[in-house]
């Protein structure tokens, strides 16, 4: 009897993890058939749960955390989770070294110490409608180079269309337009932006970001990759500009938490906004991704942050500065490497190689011609775009490395003109706002510089094609000195000292403007990203014109079953179940850890392997309350193999009830590839169990008031 429960258990997990790929958008549930195999999965509440457009859904407790995060609403006030590295930034910008909330933790004890924050928006998807045939109407008329609407035409049709809504003229709401499959269809979003949302609660980075750049990317993992905010709202519940005044946002649903003990195989699911994917590309896009994108990244990105690490690790008030610039860069960096490797040993060129023979021969079959020659035409297009990426990519990364530049280098001699007129106040604004910008408080003088003095060499040894400064002025004025350039900009320039910036406002004239290293530069480097960027385009149209036959084509082919569209930070949801991994011969990995690890991993001589005492005391304790598994270890994070991507971050992870169990925070090692090609087999999602969060804010943070305000399954 047993055996043949077993065997049927094992026949579902079967059928299911064949389902596990795909960021299915919600709207399509029902249509797609996708809610029948998320049943077969194990889900047990109805598709009007996940997803309606009459009554309040799991959607609703789903938004946009900041600018590239997601969020999920779990009390009836406005509380908000989302990870650790998605409010990064915030916490960061609400620190002092006095007040130094990124490295001790900050914990609300009362509503009136939640904290304001700057520049940090929460927002809802209030509508999702199909646009297509509309667009196409239009597109009609504006023929665009790339078959695709361009990005400013959707821009302006998005417009006119919130204008004609009922939500014209209302604070707070925005519309997008999308295309999906590679512009095959289109979707309109209504949005609704909260902006004052305030901190409640973070652990210490130590916690929050244990295990660093080291553990990033990598299972087995015991990061506790959350913290807290709250949205507040005007008196009617509608967005506002931050004010005393403003409440507590009352939600209509938000998600109630499990604290039930995870299974292997338990369903679960995970709903958030992934940012990109690129699962339809051609194996010569791939070997782009790799030549041109990932291995320029790479190469700048290693000689910038170690400059970076080194005054990090001299300064703790450069570290305070820096931490959220060096892990921004470091997340991709790594990303970059490991994708690299992966596509390698997960035979990803050879698989999409297998994919075009079987796509030729279904071609052939359907006599259509466009699909015969398309793979063919992007194989052509990729042998001249790839060189050209590589020397795009290399700048791009090489400019974004450097703070100490503008990009309206005009200012300087109109003001000379104007100076003592209304047009040349306002203009001495302007040049004292391009200051602050630069020098605001997470930028250091003497780093910045130290940055372009180790990268303009490497830059100038990788690239085929330099900006003009390199002859016209490191050259000429500089006998090729990189260092005399660099120290010279960066104390004889009109922006590099306050006392320079009020003498030049003082007494101004052209002449200085027109000899200013640091605007001479800044122009230099401008005109040659706008002449890349002009090349760019013309090779996007066409790389997007193709795209839209192929996954056409693709799509035809693949018929019988649904398809999903590429991540284009839109609302997605992906199912699976719980489950660990075989990373190699060997090897296999339990789908959870336990904060046993983190004790095992604490390492006192490395700051990423640093364990609080608090938390050491309630280990020795073993004072979990009511978060532990049966047998006493608290869970930290756990697997699954929903399909994910950067965006994901912070998404909830729910269970068959429709209930929190965690939160998504990170890929896996040997499935960085994932952006590209999902592997069933190796492709994990990891998770920060919801038990170590709420742990962590009862326990850890002193903070029962807060889990009060939730709504626990137990
Ligand atoms: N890799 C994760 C992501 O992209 C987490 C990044 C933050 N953590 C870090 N150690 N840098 O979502």
């Amino acid at each position: 009897m047993r055996k043949v429960i077993l065997s049927i258990f094992a026949l579902a997990m079967t059928l299911c993890a064949k389902a596990d790929e795909g960021m299915w958008m919600l709207q399509l549930m029902k249509e797609q058939h996708v809610i029948d195999q998320m049943k077969k999965c194990g889900l047990r509440i109805e598709a009007d749960d996940v997803y309606s457009t009459t009554k309040p859904s799991l959607k609703d407790c789903v938004g946009i955390f900041g600018g590239g995060c997601t969020g999920e609403v779990v009390s009836a006030d406005g509380l908000v989770l989302t990870n650790h590295h998605c409010g990064f930034d915030a916490i960061q910008g609400v620190s002092t070294d006095e007040h130094n909330y990124l490295k001790n933790g900050y914990w609300a004890k009362s509503r009136s110490e939640e904290l304001a924050t700057k520049n940090l928006a929460f927002t809802f998807i209030v509508d999702i409608t199909d646009v297509t045939e509309e667009v196409e109407n239009e597109m009609k008329d504006k023929k665009s180079a790339s078959g695709i609407m361009t990005a400013s035409q959707l821009k302006a049709f998005a417009q006119k269309k919130l204008a004609a809504s009922k939500y014209a003229g209302k604070a707070g709401y925005r519309a997008e337009c999308l295309p999906f499959f590679a512009g095959n269809s289109y979707y309109l979003f209504i949005k609704k932006v909260y902006k004052d949302v305030r901190l409640v609660g973070t652990p210490p980075q130590c916690v929050g970001k244990f295990g660093g750049e080291t553990d990033n990317w990598m299972w087995p993992r015991h990061t506790c990759d959350f913290s807290m905010f709250r949205i507040y709202a005007d008196k009617n519940g509608e967005p506002a500009d931050f004010s005393a005044d403003n409440v507590p946002l009352k939600c209509p649903k938000h998600l109630a938490i499990s604290l039930k003990e995870l299974n292997e195989g338990d369903y679960a699911m995970v709903m958030g906004f992934p940012g990109s994917t690129e699962r339809y590309l051609t194996a010569s896009e791939i070997k782009v991704r790799m030549e041109s994108e990932n291995t320029p990244r790479i190469i700048i990105r290693t000689e910038r942050q170690r400059v970076l690490k080194e005054a990090m690790q001299a300064d703790p008030s450069i570290a305070l500065k820096y931490a959220s610039k060096y892990a921004h860069s470091a997340n991709y960096w790594k990303n970059a490497i490991g994708m690299n490797k992966a596509i390698v040993d997960n035979k990803v060129i050879e698989g999409k190689l297998e994919q075009e023979k079987a796509f030729a021969a279904f071609a052939e079959k359907a006599g259509n011609s466009e699909y015969e020659t398309v793979v063919s035409l992007i194989d052509a297009l990729m042998k001249d775009y790839g060189p050209f990426y590589r020397e795009l990519m290399l700048f791009v990364e090489f400019r974004r490395a450097v703070e100490f530049k503008v990009d309206d280098v005009s200012l300087f001699s109109a003001y000379a003109d104007k100076k003592g007129t209304d047009d040349g106040k306002a203009l001495e604004k302007k040049i004292r706002s391009l200051y602050e910008r630069i020098h605001d408080k997470d930028y250091d003088h003497k780093v910045d510089a130290n940055v372009l003095k180790a990268l303009l060499p490497l830059y100038a040894k990788e690239a085929k094609q330099l900006p003009t400064f390199y002859k016209d002025i490191v050259e000429k004025n500089f006998k090729g000195n990189y260092n005399a350039f660099v120290d010279e900009m960066y104390s004889k320039s009109i922006l590099a000292s306050e006392e320079n910036l009020n003498k030049f406002l003082a007494k101004p004239s052209s002449k200085l403007a027109n000899n200013d290293l640091m605007l001479k530069f800044s122009a230099s480097m401008r005109s040659f990203l706008q002449d890349k960027y002009a090349d760019y385009s013309g090779y996007s149209d066409k790389a997007n014109l193709l795209h839209k036959i192929y996954v056409r084509g693709l799509c035809k082919m693949n018929e019988k079953n649904p398809v999903y569209s590429d991540a284009n930070f839109t609302l997605r949801m992906t199912y699976g179940n719980v489950k660990g991994y075989s990373p190699k011969d060997a090897l296999t990995y339990r789908y959870y850890t336990t904060l046993e690890g983190v004790m095992q991993k604490e390492d006192p001589n490395n700051d990423e392997f640093e364990v609080p005492q608090r938390l050491k005391d309630l280990f020795q304790k073993k004072d979990y309350g009511r978060y532990a598994n049966k047998d006493g270890k608290l869970v930290t994070c756990f697997l699954t193999t929903n399909d994910i991507t950067g965006g994901n971050s912070g998404s909830p992870v729910i269970n068959a009830d429709g209930q929190l169990i965690g939160l998504a925070f990170d890929g896996n090692w040997e499935s960085l590839s994932g952006d590209i090609h999902f592997d069933n087999e190796l492709q994990r999602c990891i998770c920060v169990d919801i038990r170590y969060v709420l742990f962590m804010i009862d326990k850890f943070g002193g903070c029962p008031q807060i889990v009060q305000e939730m709504t626990i399954a137990e």
